[in-house]
């Protein structure tokens, strides 16, 4: 917000040369934290930052939810290695869904629609230096608040390069189509989302409805489901501008082929996972615990199944090739009630 348009001109050229430099650090298993760049917080009773807990505390190495996300990791890398041809660099604009925890020593890549409210309230707890102590008691819309958070993006090439390789960096995916389901319901179905409505609704309506009323296409309050997916498959859709982050792949804003991910945290295993982030950064002695979710309004399988069950073989097919890389990166099998063939 405060950078100039000069510095971000700056930002980008050094990226270049510099980032080349990160891949190389990265493949080392255990960075060691250089001075000055964690905050000597809480969790150093220890002495060690959560990168260092997650990769040399041996009372860990024998858990089962440590193997189980050692196997996650090296999945993710393998798919990697398969399937991108070419690694290209990454851009100060591909950070922006990073968080940054410059206290413990973490970087958090959010994903809309997988919990991301509340570790965004985690987060403001960690890095709030007191303010708050119950993530709970922060405002939903306070966590949306971008000047509340700091991402990686806000930083200098060199800054970036530190963090990179110092801190934990973790990422919460969800069962994409369930994710899909979800966005769709929470931004079409619900009356006071109006300003999707207006942005996106009215645009859908338009473009993929045959014979539009004058006040389905002013008000886009009425979007159906599959004319949400005919948007989303539409070729012309992602040339003419991003997809809104709400849809849009989580390896398309996490970018885990690039950032090597140390924890890769599940949806469909929040509780259990965001307990042992917490834990690595010994947040849990400190009584900061992940929110457990009050009201289970959250999209299961079988009613994406049902969502689903109007669209033709073709639109499934053409949709999950879309969201292809999300499974294979992240081990979710192809959902049953699809008819691919
Ligand atoms: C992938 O998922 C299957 C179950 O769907 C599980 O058995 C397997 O252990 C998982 N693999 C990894 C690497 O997590």
């Amino acid at each position: 917000m405060r950078k100039s348009r000069v510095h971000r001109m700056v930002l980008a050229t050094c990226l270049g040369s510099l980032l080349l430099v990160i891949f190389y650090f990265q493949s080392g298993p255990s960075p060691v934290a250089e001075d000055g760049i964690l905050g000597s917080s809480w969790f150093s009773k220890t002495g060690r930052s959560p990168l260092q807990m997650l990769y040399d505390s041996n009372q860990l190495q024998h858990s089962p939810l440590h193997l189980a996300h050692q196997k996650r990791r090296e999945l993710l890398n393998q798919v990697c290695d398969r399937y991108t041809r070419k690694r290209r660099l990454l851009s100060p604009e591909d950070l922006r869904h990073l968080v940054v925890d410059d206290e413990h020593g973490l970087l958090y890549c959010y994903v809309p629609k997988v919990a991301c409210t509340n570790w965004k309230r985690v987060m403001m707890v960690l890095t709030g230096g007191g303010k708050y102590r119950d993530p709970l008691d922060i405002p939903a819309h306070e966590a949306h608040v971008p000047a509340n958070l700091k991402t990686l993006a806000d930083y200098s090439p060199a800054e970036i390069n530190r963090r990179l390789r110092a801190y934990l960096k973790f990422l919460f995916v969800r069962e994409p189509f369930e994710r899909l389901v979800s966005a769709y319901r929470n931004k079409f179905t619900r009356s006071y989302n109006t300003a999707f409505h207006r942005r996106y609704g009215t645009k859908i309506i338009q473009r993929h409805r045959k014979h539009p009323s004058p006040e389905a296409l002013a008000r886009g309050d009425d979007v159906r489901f599959e004319e949400f997916l005919y948007y989303l498959i539409d070729p012309h859709t992602r040339k003419e501008e991003p997809f809104n982050e709400h849809w849009e792949r989580a390896h398309s804003l996490c970018h885990p082929c690039l950032v090597h991910y140390d924890v890769v945290g599940k949806y469909e295993t929040l509780e259990e996972d965001a307990a042992y982030v917490l834990s690595l950064v010994g947040a849990d002695q400190a009584g900061i615990h992940f929110p457990t979710s009050s009201k289970i309004t959250h999209t299961t399988g079988s009613e994406a199944a049902h969502f689903f069950e109007g669209i033709s073989p073709f639109y499934q097919r053409r949709l999950f090739n879309l969201y292809k890389m999300d499974y294979l990166l992240f081990n979710y099998s192809i959902p049953s009630y699809l008819r691919l063939r």
